[in-house]
């Protein structure tokens, strides 16, 4: 009841605090010193079917991705998931590498068909599976890491896709909140933070629109909003769940990873612009987060989709609508939001007209566009646009009521095998990304943490293992799976040691404080290369500053006396 009284006050403080996002605000300031909060969470993240491997292995069943990855001509060089990185085997390896970076927390997923083969709790546990997990959870927390679970990143068991249709069927809200129901039953003494769904967005929009990941649907403009609608109430029951059962004995947290491209205008001073960015979020990162956090859709798109359905003939809006009922049940439901986040796009207001089809995209009346100026050195969809970061932190701040963000995934791919392990544009895209973050974090977004994505290679989706988003280099033609530290692993270690980027202040406080404690740490310091500048800024660039100014002075006085003479 008390808890009642207090989501329905945080509601009316979220919704009177929506809609004030300064678009014509966009200040590319330079790079800013100065260090996280203390109690800051670093980590990496992985997902299973990405890492894992062993994919028919002790009792798992069958995945849709197993599926889809073993049908010729759906993914990058027709290849699997199959045996991956061996994260199934090599996971004390793998923790061995987090202790080594001194990382606070490890995102990773639970692949449902591992422990449930049929996807259904009534019909077989497989207790194999469940022991794996359990030995990852009691070695992360004996080596004092964090375990961050997400519950669904995208391997749904085949059976519930063949039987119902997976998610387009509104059965599998209840068989998702039994695999969940298991996993708090089975792992909730030990793990305090989850996430129902990795990205939902590109569950709908890839798995049902446009079928480039699995199931491989092609229901367009409509089954992508099915979709989304029962992955929102599916969250939504799970966290009731949670929060009915499990919440005062586990005292954890019940979060959703939604990822989002930022979108800035065109041009802002040209309000068709600036309404046609804010119609790609909302149609992005909204679609989930305003039923989460205020109860229903975005305005826009419940508009945009209503009005095309209509002028197609049909009877009813393609977006499914929630009953008043529903949406006093999905609102509040979010205790953190995980926030992935890679790249930025410009948007213009382009029409679509009724006679060009159903579909997502043509729904939003829009067309994306990127600077050729922007740095894309991996994946074609990724430039790096670091100001966009900021930008999409202080939408949600002002949004949806500064929730607590936990940010869930955030990276940068290659596509030539970095053989060197010299990931120069990795170190240099984490560097303004993270400095934008504490930006973020200066301008007030509440963000308790940051999961650089990810930890290693891995199977990239569709584009198999042509993409390399790991800090890790994997040698995936040796059976063994060997992992092999890139350049910004040192990099990402020292940011996290440091807690940030921390000013001349900083430096100098750390240092009168080490030398009144151990000398020897002082030294420690001293010899960080991340902190390195600001010794030659103290030591080199401020004395050779001043004593040019001096000499200058001294010359142009001793013209004036010439002149004066
Ligand atoms: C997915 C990851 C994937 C990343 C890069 C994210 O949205 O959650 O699994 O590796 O995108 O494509």
């Amino acid at each position: 009841m008390l808890r009642t009284g207090v989501r329905l006050l945080a509601l009316a403080l979220c919704v009177s605090a929506g809609g004030d996002f300064d678009w014509t605000k966009n200040e590319k300031t330079s790079f800013y010193f100065g260090t996280f909060p203390t109690g800051f969470s670093w980590g990496v993240g992985s997902s299973a079917y990405q890492t894992e491997g062993a994919w028919n292995t002790d009792g798992k069943g069958m995945s849709i991705w197993d599926v889809f990855a073993h049908k010729k001509g759906k993914i990058s060089s027709n290849e699997t998931g199959d045996s991956s990185c061996e994260g199934y085997y090599k996971f004390k390896d793998d923790i061995n590498l987090m202790k080594e970076m001194k990382l606070n927390h490890y995102r990773f997923s639970v692949s449902w068909p591992r422990i449930l083969p049929s996807g259904l709790r009534s019909e077989h546990v497989n207790e194999k599976g469940i022991r794996y997990y359990s030995d990852l959870i009691d070695l992360l927390l004996n080596s004092k890491i964090t375990p961050v679970v997400t519950l669904y990143h995208w391997d749904l068991p085949q059976v519930l896709q063949e039987k119902y249709g997976g998610w387009q069927n509104a059965s599998m809200v209840g068989y998702f909140n039994e695999f969940a129901n298991l996993c708090f039953e089975r792992f909730g003494n030990r793990v305090k933070h989850w996430i129902t769904f990795n990205n939902p967005w590109s569950i709908s929009v890839e798995g049902y629109e446009t079928g480039e990941h699995a199931p491989g649907l092609r229901t367009r403009g409509s089954g992508a909003y099915k979709a989304a609608h029962h992955i929102i109430k599916a969250h939504a029951k799970v966290w009731h769940t949670y929060d009915m059962k499990w919440r005062s004995k586990q005292k954890g947290l019940i979060g959703i990873s939604l990822s989002a491209d930022w979108g800035e205008p065109v041009d802002v001073s040209n309000q068709r612009d600036v309404e046609a960015a804010e119609r790609y979020i909302h149609f992005y990162l909204g679609w989930f987060a305003t039923p989460l956090f205020h109860g229903d859709y975005p305005a826009v798109m419940k508009e945009y989709i209503g009005r095309k359905s209509g002028q197609q003939g049909l009877g009813a809006s393609r977006l499914p609508v929630f009953s008043p009922q529903e949406k006093s049940y999905i609102r509040g439901t979010v205790d953190f939001l995980g926030l992935g986040h890679y790249t930025t796009r410009y948007v213009t207001q382009k029409n679509y007209p009724s006679g060009f089809g159903d579909s997502y995209f043509a729904d939003r009346d829009l067309a994306e566009l990127v600077d050729p100026k922007w740095p894309d050195p991996g994946s074609e969809w990724l430039y790096s646009v670091p100001w966009g970061f900021r930008r999409l932190l202080n939408f949600v701040k002002t949004q949806y009521g500064n929730p607590m963000i936990y940010v869930t995934e955030n990276g940068v791919s290659e596509k030539m095998p970095c053989t060197d392990l010299c990931d120069d544009w990795r170190m240099q895209y984490f560097r303004e990304y993270i400095n934008e973050l504490l930006k973020a974090v200066r301008d007030g977004v509440n963000v308790k943490g940051y999961t650089a994505w990810s930890l290693l290679d891995g199977f990239e989706w569709d584009e198999g293992f042509s993409e390399r988003f790991g800090l890790y280099f994997v040698d995936f033609r040796n059976k063994n799976k060997p992992r092999f530290p890139k350049a910004s692993v040192q990099f990402y270690k020292r940011i996290i040691s440091s807690n940030g980027f921390p000013s001349q202040r900083e430096v100098e406080s750390w240092k009168r404080k080490a030398v009144e404690t151990c000398s020897s740490s002082n030294q420690l310091l001293a010899a960080d290369p991340l902190i390195g500048h600001m010794e030659m800024v103290t030591e080199i660039v401020v004395p050779t500053i001043c004593t040019l100014c001096i000499l200058l002075s001294a010359v142009f006085f001793m013209f004036l006396l010439r002149r004066r003479l």
